[in-house]
């Protein structure tokens, strides 16, 4: 059978394969914790579900015309403004089923056959694959846990070619916890303008998850990038509304207009009754700050207990719901890590390789109760220490 190389070639979701084997272990094992999805654990807020069931009732289950319902774009336009300092048009705005499809749209768009995408690693395990699937190539860009995972434009400036046309970025950071300090978005700043002819893709799913005293720097806030800054976000992580499959990208009206041909013949629309829901989910300040007191919460007692621990070492996360944890595990590569806590401690993490880095690191999701967090770290000690 023949099929597009590139896409028979693609590695699967290592989160997504990891999400569905510890479901499969669990039915086998009810006492096994899986920390290993990217999926908020809250109920979406009942005022989001109740504008579904409104929109439902009042048959509003049709084809939508355009990028987005147009009060949408605006609401998402002036969000941008207001809460990140990035001055986009609407018409710039393309409203997408996820945060990860907007992301394929604008590769897919931006890259020529041969074309190079750069992304600092550890990250998001999607990027490469999304580039590949894309016919570009994919340019990690190591980052050490030794620093702190710091981005600096020496790293980035390593990697750059001439074939280069995008750097994707993401913070808060999937798998790190790190966030873009003023310095770092300074240093980005400076690589981006010694190479006019790069593109900036800034993943900001987990924005509204960012803890006391962090400040994560949009790049778009920058007057003289924002025209090449592409900005992604959604609702999947911020709102608990994963299901819904609702994100969006924001850039230019030029930009958006090339997008937008290939999201018309792939996508045609993104549901209507699900951009309603969006348009109340951009009301619930006070939901998604209950939701963000909560993780803080856990954060602070899931590392705490984790860095008890010998052989164990987990910087505080300033934003997104993960823990990104060092194992000192002579021998043992991430992946056997993951398998051992899965065999004798029956907590489910997902091996730090998947993010590109071959130190030991697990990641685990603290987006789960507080009971299965501190048992989950309660079970880790006493593997470790049977050792
Ligand atoms: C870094 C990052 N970007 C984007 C996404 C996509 O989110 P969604 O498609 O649910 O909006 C995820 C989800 O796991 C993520 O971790």
């Amino acid at each position: 059978m023949e099929f597009n190389e590139k896409i028979r070639d693609l590695a699967p979701s290592k989160s997504i394969v990891f999400m569905q084997k510890a479901k499969a272990l669990q039915k086998e094992d009810p006492g096994i914790i899986s920390l290993a999805g990217g999926e908020p654990d809250f109920t979406t807020p009942k005022r989001i579900r109740d504008e579904v069931t409104k929109q439902l009732e009042k048959g509003y289950t049709h084809y939508t015309i355009g990028p987005g319902l147009p009060e949408l774009r605006e609401r998402i336009a002036g969000k941008l403004r207001e809460e990140n300092g990035a001055e986009y048009d609407p018409y710039g705005v393309i409203v997408t089923p996820g945060g990860k499809f907007a992301i394929y749209l604008a590769v897919r768009s931006l890259v020529n056959p041969g074309d190079e995408v750069m992304f600092p690693e550890p990250g998001w395990v999607s990027y490469p694959s999304i580039v590949e699937a894309s016919n570009a190539c994919p340019v990690p860009v190591r980052l050490s846990g030794s620093d702190g995972f710091r981005l600096t434009r020496a790293k980035l400036e390593e990697k750059v070619s001439e074939k280069t046309r995008l750097l994707i970025v993401n913070y808060p950071n999937n798998p790190t916890g790190r966030v873009l300090s003023r310095p770092e978005a300074e240093e980005l700043r400076a690589f981006l303008n010694a190479h006019p002819d790069v593109l900036l893709l800034s993943d900001e799913i987990y924005e509204r998850i960012l803890f006391e005293g962090a400040e994560n720097v949009s790049p778009a806030s920058y007057p003289d990038l924002r025209d090449r800054v592409i900005t992604v976000n959604g609702f999947s992580k911020s709102v608990a509304m994963t299901g819904f499959r609702i994100g969006y990208l924001a850039t230019t009206p030029e930009i958006a207009k090339v997008m937008y041909k290939l999201f018309q013949h792939t996508m045609s629309c993104t549901s209507g009754f699900i951009m309603k829901a969006a348009l109340t989910a951009l009301d619930c300040q006070e939901e998604i700050e209950e939701m963000r007191q909560e993780y803080e919460r856990r954060r602070d007692a899931f590392i705490g207990a984790l860095n008890e621990i010998p052989g164990v070492t987990a910087a505080l996360p300033e934003g997104a719901f993960y823990a990104w944890v060092k194992f000192d595990m002579p021998g043992l590569d991430s992946e056997e890590t993951a398998a051992f806590l899965l065999k004798e401690a029956r907590v489910v993490g997902v091996p730090g390789n998947a993010y590109g880095t071959d130190e030991t690191y697990v990641r685990f999701s603290f987006a789960s109760s507080m009971e299965d967090l501190m048992e989950s770290a309660k079970r880790i000690r006493e593997a470790m220490e049977k050792r």
